[in-house]
């Protein structure tokens, strides 16, 4: 959900169009920040390998340019069943409509990333190598296409991407006449690979003590860090695991904590291993499958079979690490089990304050999620670490900027929020920072959780806000407080007329929250309102909201 980059949106360097024949282009289109991350990844590299090369978001790329390309590799996730990243839409309609120019001087390699439980597993990504093709790009090497665990594909693509950029550009205009690149802005200090330890100043339960849901309000000290964020920038946390889950498989397994593991050059105990670097709260498909060789259980390597594709991602739902390896036996020598555990990667979390007003802090808003199989505990790494961390321990972060999710640069606009459950987070950060602005526009804000006794995150807050004008609309959806279900896109519905009229008067709509079922709903309102209050075709409802989300006035973060 996050982006990053200055206004000219090429994160590592600027060049001029004269320079294509010696440049690598590296576009992206990414809607949770993987796709970014890799893309930059690759720009580093080249830069660091001698080759002249820009990284450039999707929706800040002038398509003129695309003819005279020489050398472009396309990094670019699918969303759900079959959608292209919010940044990505205009290039998407752009390639595939007959604007789209020939490109016989083109080579290219596109990167796809996916959620092989969808059906239409990376589906962007094809339709762009197959669409380049056709333009008659030439095709330098298949495209990649990397499932939620990314690494064990776009490694390797990354690898041969970096290769066939060496020799493409080696004949080409010698690097000395290239003008020297511009570095776009220094890199930050702290960041993914080296976060900042940032002491934990409040962990405080939000959530009444008879709700369901243990909701955290978390402030965490950046002070010294020099660290900066924007409201709708995310923080991203590395988790250490519970040892108690550790201890869990290392018995499990009869492993020894203590036995040391290499890989890639470092060495570790398996404990360490275990806590720190490798992921232990999900399952993925190349372990299940490694797991279902090493078990020799016929039942196990049937769940693989492409059949079965939605009732696995069901059952990666529901089973963590810990469920197969207890229901289903297997030998795992220390080594092999680090190898093919899926490396630990960050969670990012919305930013829930304004650094306008709070200044070297930044809060969240954490769900921890917690459940029980059996009768044994099971959780989120990242909030189980939160929520158990005691205020003066330190976590590690980082900022991960968002720029698609930022506030309108113009005061004067005015912004719907719908962010059910702990999609208010970023909310709070824009009302907080739109007060201290003394921000013109109007704050329309949509929320809902399950009852309004115990759930509504901080009510007094948004009631002061309502009080001292910083807050000009707030509507309520308590799902379970009454017979029928009642959630934010049917107060959507019942103002449809007042939402219609603040969009049509340049109004930016946010969405935050659940991307699998919320979101999509609220889309699916959302067209109807501006179907109905605009007299519109669905079809035609449909395209004007994606020329709003196409010109970044609807936004959505959603997870
Ligand atoms: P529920 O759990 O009572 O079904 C935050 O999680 C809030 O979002 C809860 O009140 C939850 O309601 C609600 N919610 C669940 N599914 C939703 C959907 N498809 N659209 C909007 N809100 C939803």
């Amino acid at each position: 959900q996050r982006q990053a980059g200055g206004k000219a949106a090429s994160t590592e360097a600027v060049a001029s169009v004269t320079e294509s024949q010696a440049r690598l282009t590296v576009l992206y289109g990414s809607q949770t920040g993987n796709a970014k991350r890799l893309a930059e990844e690759l720009g580093r590299r080249a830069t660091a390998a001698g080759l002249a090369v820009r990284v450039v978001r999707a929706d800040a790329y002038p398509v003129r340019e695309l003819k005279q390309e020489r050398l472009l590799y396309i990094v670019i996730s699918t969303q759900g069943d079959a959608e292209p990243p919010d940044d990505s839409r205009a290039l998407i309609e752009f390639l595939g409509s007959a604007r789209a120019p020939k490109l016989e001087s083109l080579r290219y390699a596109v990167l796809g990333l996916g959620d092989s439980s969808y059906p239409q597993f990376c589906a962007i990504g094809r339709q762009v190598d197959q669409r380049l093709a056709v333009l008659g790009g030439q095709r330098l090497f298949t495209a990649g296409e990397a499932d939620v665990d990314l690494e064990s594909v776009s490694q390797p693509w990354l690898e041969q991407a970096l290769q066939q950029a060496r020799e493409q550009l080696k004949t080409a205009t010698p690097l000395a006449k290239v003008t020297p690149l511009r570095t776009a802005r220094n890199a930050p200090v702290w960041h993914r690979e080296q976060p900042f330890a940032a002491p934990l100043l409040l962990n405080q339960r939000i959530t009444g003590r008879h709700s369901d849901r243990d909701v955290r309000h978390l402030e965490l000290s950046l002070e010294g860090s020099g660290l900066r964020y924007a409201p709708g920038d995310a923080l991203g946390v590395w988790p250490t695991q519970a040892p108690a889950l550790v201890d869990a498989v290392l018995g499990t397994l009869r492993l020894d904590g203590e036995t040391s593991v290499q890989v890639a050059g470092e060495a570790l105990s398996l404990r360490t291993w275990l806590g720190e670097r490798r992921e232990l709260t999900q399952l993925t498909r190349p372990f299940f499958a490694a797991h279902a060789e090493r078990s020799g259980e016929i039942a196990l390597r049937e769940w693989l079979a492409p059949t079965s594709r939605e009732a696995l991602a069901e059952l990666f739902s529901r089973w963590q690490l810990l469920d197969l390896l207890r229901r289903h036996p297997a030998d795992w020598t220390a080594d092999t089990l680090v190898a093919a555990l899926r490396p630990l990667a960050p969670r990012l979390y919305s930013i829930a304050s304004s650094q306008a007003v709070v200044g070297e802090e930044v809060h969240l808003t954490v769900s921890h999620v917690d459940y029980a199989i059996d009768g044994e505990a099971r959780w989120g790494a990242a909030s189980r670490y939160l929520a158990g961390r005691a205020e003066g321990e330190t976590v590690p972060v980082f900022i991960e900027s968002n720029e698609r999710f930022h506030l309108p640069a113009d005061d004067s606009r005015d912004i719907i929020m719908i962010g059910p459950g702990t999609g208010v987070a970023p909310f709070r950060a824009f009302v907080q920072e739109r007060a201290e602005r003394g921000a013109g526009g109007k704050n329309w804000l949509l929320f809902g959780n399950p009852h309004f006794q115990s759930d509504f995150l901080y009510q007094v807050e948004w009631q002061q806000a309502l009080k001292s004008g910083q807050l000009h609309r707030i509507d309520l959806a308590f799902s379970r407080d009454q017979a029928d279900k009642i959630y934010v896109q049917h107060r959507l519905r019942e103002q449809g007329r007042r939402l219609y009229e603040w969009l049509e008067g340049g109004a930016h709509l946010y969405v935050c929250g659940d991307a699998s079922r919320m979101a999509k709903d609220v889309h699916k309102a959302l067209i109807e309102i501006v179907a109905e209050h605009g007299t519109r075709t669905a079809e035609d409802a449909e395209a004007w909201l994606n020329l709003l989300i196409q010109q970044g006035r609807y936004a959505r973060d959603v997870y």
